[in-house]
């Protein structure tokens, strides 16, 4: 698909910070056996690349804000748009040296995303989208499954960690939907699970204590692959909230009635 001049600058840095990502991701192997581990190369690593994500998209676009995972918020002399920018979702994957992690770039324009990039390095994934433009991975048109019904769909999920809030909430949630359901996935890369939704694979997500660069260019993304995504409590506000649900048409009724039971 021919993209506009932003989602051409979007994808291009992607690529850029997968490239030096995937480098890093080779290191990670090695540094598992080492005394220190590898927490604080990763960390680094991640830093590295938003600094590269934050130059490649400021120079484009110097009037631009950016709100990244790893600095403070910058306010562009355009305060009706800015960058969303996760440079690595799914860095527990990264640590551990598990080949399912995602730079995710978005663009806000006015409160709204109007176009969003999720790319998967170790698959060579290029997950896009611009409003009204479709979604795509690569060079094929992306579109949500078509399952109507719930016990032939699966749903992906974040399980909260390290004691993290929610943890009654989710389970809560599993007791509810494992019965009703195909099977529910812990992959461990929100932007991914999301970019999946949008290309068929799960049926559906849903997620507590996410943040706005988790979720943001999988919003548009999944929106335009035909899927709804809602936060988890109506007329919330789905960035700034983080709960989230989202899934194809047909199954999204059935789904939340189970999940917003919570
Ligand atoms: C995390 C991943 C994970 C989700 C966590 C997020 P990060 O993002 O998306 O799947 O369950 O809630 O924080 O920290 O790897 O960018």
């Amino acid at each position: 698909m021919a993209g506009s001049a932003n989602l051409n600058v979007m994808m291009k840095t992607a690529r850029k910070a997968g490239r030096a990502l995937l480098k890093d991701f080779g290191e990670v192997e090695n540094l598992q056996v080492s005394t220190k581990g590898p927490g604080d190369f990763v960390s680094r690593a991640d830093k590295a690349a938003e600094a590269l994500i934050k130059e490649e998209l400021m120079r484009a676009r110097p009037t631009y804000g950016f709100l990244g995972e790893e600095g403070a918020e910058i306010d562009g002399d355009d305060p009706t748009r800015r960058w969303i920018v996760d440079p690595l979702d799914g860095t527990t994957n990264f640590l551990h040296g598990l080949p399912h992690w995602a730079v995710s770039i978005a663009l806000e324009h006015k409160g709204q995303v109007v176009a969003g990039v999720i790319y998967d390095p170790t698959k060579d994934e290029m997950f896009y989208a611009e409003k009204g433009g479709g979604a795509w991975m690569n060079e094929s048109r992306l579109r949500v499954s078509g399952r109507h019904r719930l016990i032939e769909s699966i749903f992906a999920t974040g399980l909260p960690f390290a004691g993290r809030a929610d943890l009654p909430e989710t389970l809560q949630d599993l007791a509810r939907i494992l019965p009703a359901c195909a099977g529910v996935r812990r992959f461990g890369a929100a932007a991914l699970d999301l970019a999946y939704v949008a290309a068929g694979r799960y049926d559906g997500f849903w997620e507590r204590g996410l943040h706005a660069w988790d979720i943001a260019a999988g919003v548009v993304i999944v929106r335009e692959a035909g899927g709804i995504i809602e936060p988890l409590q109506p007329g919330a506000d789905l960035l700034a909230d983080g709960h989230l649900i989202c899934a194809n048409e047909p199954v999204f009724e059935s789904f939340a009635k189970v999940i917003r039971k919570a």
